[in-house]
This record gives C-alpha cells, structure tokens and sequence, in this order.
C-alpha cells in the first residue's frame, strides 16, 4: 500500500514544473498547471513570503476535494523554491511506523525539512597527472599476490610540476577509480580521499569513444585552499554524529538507528556556531503532511511545539475531509484538525475541476506519458475523469499504454480505453460491486 501511494505522489506529478507565474501573474495553463487560479495565487504568495522568511511559525492548509490539485499545488511549491530548498513529503497514516515512535516520525521527518548550507575551505592538491608509477610489492599473508605499495605522483597545473609520493591507501584508490596518465585528479590533504575530476583537454584519449568528462588543465598553484559548498540537513547532521562524526559513516548506516536528543542538541549547537561564524546558513525547507486527518491528538501537539522552535521548517497540511474527529480524542472540528492548530493556519481552498480544465490536465499528462490517443478514445476518458475521478482518469493511463502496445497501436483507440477502464475500476465502482457481492452473502 505504501508504496502505490509514494509512487502516487511522485509519479503523477512530474509534469509540474512551478506555479504557472509569469511576471508575477498567474496564468491560466503554465509550467504543466491548469486552472486553479486563486488557489495558485495563494501559494504563490505563500513562496514569496517564505523567500522573505515571514513564514517561520505558520502553517498552510490546502483544503478541497479529491483530485483537485492540492498536492499538485505543494509539488509546485517545492519547485518554485528550487532544489536547495528541503521539500518532504508524507502520509499523515506515516506516524503509525511499526520501529520508530510517532513523535520520533515526525521529528526526523520535521528536521529533514531543515537544510543547512556549510562552506568548508579545504586544503587540496590538484592537476593533471604527468607521470605516474605504482609500486606493487607482495600481499604480507599471501606471497602470490601484489599489493600496491606505493604511488608516485608527478602532477602539472598551468603553472607548476610537482612530485607527490604517497602510500597504499591512495595507491588503492587510484587503482579502484581507473585513474590514469592524463586525468585530472584532486585530493583531499586531511583524509587524502581521491576525486577523478576528468580528462585533461589537452591529453587527448588514446580511445575514440570514451564516456569521460573533458576539463581544462587546472590553473595556480598544484596545493591550494579551495571552497567547498554543501547543503545537508539536520537529519543528515544528526546522523553523522549519531555514527561518530564521519560524513563518510551516511553511506554506511543501518538507517533506522536511535538519534538520541542529546545528539541533536549537539548538532544544534554546532550549527549555531557555525551560523553565527558566518560558515553555514540554514535553509527552512517544506514539510508537505498529506491525509492529516491521519494525524492523532498526539502527533498535533507536537507539530504545535515544533512550529514555535526557532528552526522550524514551513508545514503544508492537506486534507480532503470536512468536518472529522480528531483521532486520539471524541471531539470533532474542521479537517480533524484541533482548534489551537487551526488558529496558526492560513487555509487555501481548491474547488472542483469544469471539464474544460480536466481537458488540459489531462492533455498535458499525455504528452508526459508519452500517450496518444484517436479523439472518440480521448473524449472518452475525459467522461471518465469528469464522472469519475480525475485522479481515475490520470491513473489509467499506464495500463491504457500498455494495452495499447499489446494490441499491436502506436495511437490508443476508443476500445483500447474501454479495455483498460473494464479492467481496472475505479473505488466508487468496486466498492458497490463489493456491496453487491455483499448483500448476496447475507441471503
Ligand atoms: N491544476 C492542475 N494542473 C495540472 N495538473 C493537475 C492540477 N490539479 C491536479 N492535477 C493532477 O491531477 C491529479 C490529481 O490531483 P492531486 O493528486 O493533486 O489531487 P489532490 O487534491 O491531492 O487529491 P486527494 O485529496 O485525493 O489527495 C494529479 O496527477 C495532479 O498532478
Ligand atoms: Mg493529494
């Protein structure tokens, strides 16, 4: 189940590319968005203010019925805010984890929403390599087999030569990486980790068709101090730490182990400092919660707390629910949301699609999917997405491709459509047909 709906929330918006603005209008069909308007004028409003950072502290809901744009309208936010800026995004029903505690969830999930951009100068060595030798000698436990023992290095930048000797560890690496005369290399001085950088320009490959990068020889000096920018978030910090303080242990961890608190105190700390040396700049991200009448009275008091802490990411909720209980508790209020939360809000409503947006909706999916289709076949699943569901109409795509396919077409034909919408149904249809079945089992 969980995996349908990642794969849901994922693939059945890759053709939004942002808001749709132009010149600071929103237009009606842009960057993959169709309709909508007011709510996309909200969220666009929305970005500018968390560009402005006037957003720490609050929350958004995206309110309306199903299928009508509202997660669409968090993705397009995320990509308005470009890739620097954290965007994730969960289930409401994702708290429920059978490892971790549901507040425990919502923590990692609330500081993978927070990036921090560090710039570390680093000291390293870089050129082209000139000349270079790889002394092997033989394996202490088995004579039969070489080991690279040693490496010396002759590098060339536009500016100087240098000869570096170093010993197995960088030896392995350049054997391991297919390092060879005419690469441009650079290594790290402290942990003496080895990048391949590309072919240098000016030695060409003795090969006619090799996929390497061409860069320029470098210039300067062959050891210098060098800028390196990147942008982590907490939780990638707080497993670094977690592990031992190694970046190197993030590729290497079991995933789910234990952040204790202590250790994102420390992390914080080491951040501030960083922040307050002028190093390392925070980035509140994006927490998109979907479903959040899944959330239960538990899970809102803490996303409550986490809001008023002074890094706190921008939370979207959605919810396709009117007046629900909040779960954990008797009562009941807007969205299954409880009244202290709801005050924090700012609530953009999306209202239900007119078949002449679901045309282009579903038109502009087509050509995502790289489907085609004859017009009777097209006209027909947009009967679909206007009786039905849009999100029906959208999901059947692939199987009508499929079909399509096994029929022996390049272009979908009306029958084709039928096929694929006899074959899968959609819930409204199959929960009556299970009512159905049911009634006949109470005879
Ligand atoms: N305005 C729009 N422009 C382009 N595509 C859209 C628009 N609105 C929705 N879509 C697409 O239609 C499909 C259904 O929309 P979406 O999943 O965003 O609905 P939703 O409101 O989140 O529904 P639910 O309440 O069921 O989660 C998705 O593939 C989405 O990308
Ligand atoms: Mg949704």
């Amino acid at each position: 189940m969980s995996s349908t709906i990642r794969f849901e929330r994922v693939g059945a918006h890759t053709h939004i590319r942002g808001l749709g603005v132009v010149d600071g209008k929103v237009q009606f069909n842009a960057q993959g968005m169709v309709g909508q308007v007011k709510a996309r004028e909200a969220a666009y409003i929305v970005v500018q203010m968390i560009r402005k950072g006037l957003m720490a502290g609050r929350a958004i809901l995206l309110a309306g019925p199903p299928g009508t744009g509202k997660t669409a309208i968090a993705v397009a936010i995320a990509r308005e805010l470009g890739r620097d800026v954290p965007f994730i995004s969960m289930s409401g029903s994702e708290i429920y984890s059978t490892e971790l505690k549901k507040t425990e969830v919502l923590m990692r999930a609330i500081r993978k929403a927070i990036g921090v951009k560090i710039r570390d100068m680093r000291e390293v060595i870089e050129g082209e390599i000139k000349k270079m030798e790889i002394k092997m000698s033989p394996h202490p436990y088995n004579p039969y087999q070489q080991v690279p023992q040693e490496i010396k290095l002759t590098l060339v930048t536009t500016e100087e030569e240098r000869t570096f000797t170093a010993g197995t560890s960088v030896a392995l690496s350049f054997i391991q990486q297919g390092i060879k005369e005419g690469d441009v290399i650079m290594i790290d001085r402290e942990t003496a980790k080895v990048v391949k950088l590309g072919r240098s320009k000016e030695v060409p490959s003795p090969y006619e068709i090799e996929g390497e990068t061409i860069v320029e020889r470098p210039r300067g000096p062959i050891i210098k101090e060098k800028e390196f920018v990147y942008v982590m978030t907490l939780h990638d910090l707080d497993l670094r730490e977690a592990r031992g303080g190694s970046i190197f242990g993030l590729f290497f961890g079991r995933g789910e182990e234990e952040i204790s608190s202590e250790t994102r105190k420390s992390v914080d700390e080491w951040v501030r400092k960083m922040v307050d040396d002028g190093t390392a700049e925070i980035i509140p991200g994006v927490l998109f919660i979907d479903e959040v009448h899944m959330l239960d009275i538990e899970a809102y008091a803490f996303l409550n707390r986490a809001l008023e802490s002074e890094m706190a990411p921008i939370i979207i909720f959605a919810s396709n629910r009117g007046i629900a209980q909040i779960r954990g508790t008797e009562l009941e209020s807007p969205h299954g949301i409880p009244m202290d939360l709801l005050d924090r809000l700012l609530i953009i409503p999306t209202d239900p699609y007119n078949k002449e947006e679901m045309r282009e909706i579903i038109k502009i999916r087509m050509k995502e999917e790289k489907l085609e289709m004859d017009e009777d076949a097209f006209e027909y699943l947009l009967d679909l997405a206007v009786r039905n569901s849009l999100r029906y109409a959208i999901m059947l795509m692939g199987p009508i491709k499929e079909i399509t396919l096994k029929n022996r077409r390049v272009k979908a034909t009306l029958e084709d459509v039928k096929e694929a919408s006899k074959l899968f149904i959609d819930y409204k249809t199959s929960s009556e047909i299970l009512k159905d079945y049911e009634k006949l089992f109470l005879k």
